[in-house]
């Protein structure tokens, strides 16, 4: 079979084979597409009232050989990552396929030779830098799992996920730039590890020279159990062969935290095999790639979107994939275009939140630059407004790129509901048609599949696909209470959705409590638990609110022990601390200070009034008769104009 839809009839044709018969349609990509070390004995087993997925069972393989390896030596002189600083004035790297061979093969024996093995598990908090992408890699080439955190999250954030995973390796940064800033990631990494046992061996990458030899000192002195390296030293030392190992199809290949609806972050198990076919068939089928092309994904490797899109997926198709270590406003709003223009991007990924922010900028920002070198734009993370859509179809794609706006989350590993670029159609707004292999539904709320189309729902996948996450570390039963339980028989994604008649599906927002801001995903318990942290604070309320630019903006609402004297104090000292204790961008945009939070008999805040509130919809409640103490509403809302 053809496995790259050209034609709408193409795709038509892959998705009936993928429903019809999924085993063999996933055998069949996977045997003709990827190098395996030995055969898989079953292409697939599963229950899901236990949240069991078992892919390619017995198979074996390493993922980096198949996106490193095979390439060589056809493609070894052609670049696989470009990588683009964050000061316009340093110049960009090209790293070809035999470079990037030579360096993840290093970084694996330097990771070796702190005594990383197969299963252990190596917490990554690194700007976007090429260490990052040699990090990554190197785990995966040694069977070792990798947990890259996010670099702009808290010293308290970080400590949590190393603890959660028991990682043995910390690699970090001595800083990060973004736009005129250094984040001081060594500070952030060594304050975090003085929660952590678990650590054994600290490396450290030079980026921004802001840690001096005697602060290096000072903090080694500090956590005397820990081993303190320089990635310089260590990585020049280190021999430039390594052998693959050979990992089953089912181990695990890395770690992802992602936001819950109760406080605590949840890490996402993905494994190796299903993960490559998936990663590898979408990226191909949504994007469609060209030999030649360059391929810019702006998200940041910390998030899934960075792990399937800047990494594994292009690279598994010896893609030229770009990573970015800048912010879209530095120097200047124009910083986007002006890479594009520069390295003649011909597909462009990018966030709503981001085309909302450049929409902003004047004009000339775009048009000073060169973007004929666009093909085909993509958007992910969240709905897409029609005035954005539009902008980002006139301004970027001059009426002439196709734009793929690609539905899918952590859990699933990869794309799940895109329009395929230029093969078929897209609808502004909708993410339209499930890729092959997806077998998508809504569900009302008796947990009925919804058959008359149009209809509304809760977004459900009732046939597991090969990416789909495994488990969630250490705590297989929230996998199952999450994702399994609502309704059976079928994976819940949290999402909201509307399908048209025609069967395209429009994704109108989470139906839980997380909240998506710039395209983050937030759980509002987990924010609730750091604002509770103050003193004066008895009880929080979070909700998200719609916001022009970020999509959704986070909104507190706070019960005071004594009544602040100083309010905006108080605000000030809650943000800090919600920026402390997981990271700036979970910080409130509003903070109101309430006598009470409107309750339920049973002691539950009702937190619909309080979107609606937030919303700046102050009638039309619904019924509120079983609020416990209802006079509060009008206070509330009196706070809150
Ligand atoms: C939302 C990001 C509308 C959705 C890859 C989902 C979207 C959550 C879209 C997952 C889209 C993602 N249109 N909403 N094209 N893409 N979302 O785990 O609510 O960071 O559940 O994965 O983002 O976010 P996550």
């Amino acid at each position: 079979m053809k496995f790259i839809a050209k034609t709408q009839e193409d795709y038509q044709k892959l998705y009936n084979a993928s429903v019809q018969n999924p085993q063999d349609f996933w055998a069949e990509f996977a045997e003709t597409n990827f190098i395996w070390q030995r055969k898989w004995d079953k292409v697939l087993d599963y229950n899901f009232e236990k949240a069991h997925f078992r892919w390619f069972e017995g198979a074996k393989l390493n993922i980096t050989q198949n996106c490193i390896d095979r390439h060589l030596p056809e493609k070894a002189a052609q670049t696989a990552l470009i990588f683009e600083p964050n000061d316009p004035n340093e110049e960009a790297q090209h790293i070809s396929y035999a470079t990037l061979a030579e360096n993840v093969n290093k970084t694996a024996n330097l990771l070796k030779n702190l005594g990383v093995q197969k299963g252990d598990r190596v917490c990554i908090y690194l700007p976007m830098i090429p260490e990052l992408a040699y990090s990554v890699l190197a785990c995966a080439r040694i069977g070792a799992v990798h947990s890259v955190v996010f670099a702009g999250f808290s010293a308290q954030s970080l400590a949590d996920r190393i603890n959660d995973a028991s990682c043995k390796v910390l690699i970090t940064a001595d800083g990060g730039f973004r736009g005129n800033k250094t984040t001081p990631l060594f500070d952030i990494a060594t304050q975090a590890l003085q929660q952590c046992t678990s650590i054994e061996h600290l490396l450290m990458v030079k980026r921004c020279n802001n840690v001096s030899e005697n602060d290096w000192h000072k903090h080694q002195q500090v956590l005397p159990a820990i081993k303190f390296s320089f990635w310089e030293k260590m990585f020049a030392a280190a021999s430039a062969h390594c052998p693959p190992v050979w990992v089953d199809a089912e181990d695990p290949l890395f770690i992802l935290y992602t936001s819950g609806s109760t406080g605590k972050p949840k890490g996402m198990v993905h494994t190796s095999g299903g993960y490559m076919v998936y990663t590898n068939f979408t990226f191909c089928n949504v994007f469609q790639y060209q030999a030649g092309d360059v391929y810019w994904c702006t998200a940041d490797i910390g998030w899934i979107t960075g792990h399937s899109y800047i990494l594994y997926g292009p690279l598994s198709a010896g893609a030229t994939t770009l990573m970015f270590e800048g912010v879209p406003s530095y120097p200047d709003m124009g910083r986007f275009w002006q890479v594009i223009e520069k390295h003649k991007v011909n597909i462009f990924y990018t966030a709503p939140t981001a085309i909302r922010a450049l929409e902003q900028a004047d004009i000339s920002f775009v048009e000073k630059y060169d973007l004929r070198s666009l093909k085909t734009l993509g958007t992910v993370g969240e709905p897409i407004n029609v005035e954005a859509w539009e902008w980002y179809n006139k301004y970027i794609g001059k009426n002439n790129c196709p734009i793929v706006d690609t539905w899918w989350q952590t859990e699933t590993g990869g794309i799940m509901i895109s329009n395929l670029a230029g093969v078929t159609p897209q609808i502004p707004t909708f993410a339209t048609l499930p890729l092959p292999g997806v077998q998508a539904c809504l569900l009302d709320e008796n947990g009925k599949e919804i058959s008359h189309l149009p209809a509304e729902g809760k977004l459900c996948i009732k046939y597991p696909w090969p990416s789909m996450a495994r488990t969630i570390y250490g705590n297989h039963q929230r996998f199952v209470d999450t994702y399994f339980s609502a309704f059976k028989g079928y994976y819940f994604t949290g999402d909201g959705c509307r399908c048209d008649v025609q069967g395209n599906f429009r994704i109108t927002g989470r139906v839980d409590d997380i909240v998506i801001v710039s395209g983050h995903n937030l759980g509002t318990a987990e924010i609730e638990n750091a604002i509770n942290q103050h003193p004066n604070i008895i009880e929080s309320a979070v909700v998200g609110f719609p916001h022009a630019i970020k999509g959704n903006a986070i909104y507190a609402f706070v019960s005071c022990l004594h009544k602040p004297e100083n309010e905006a104090l108080l605000q000030k000292e809650i943000a800090a601390s919600v920026s402390e204790l997981i990271g700036p961008i979970a910080k409130p945009d509003k903070i109101q200070v309430c006598y009470a939070l409107p309750k339920t008999r049973s002691g539950k805040i009702m937190r619909r009034i309080l979107r609606k509130i937030a919303a700046g919809e102050f009638d039309s409640f619904g019924d509120i008769s079983t609020l416990l103490n209802p006079e509060c509403v009008a206070e509330i809302i009196k706070g809150a104009k």
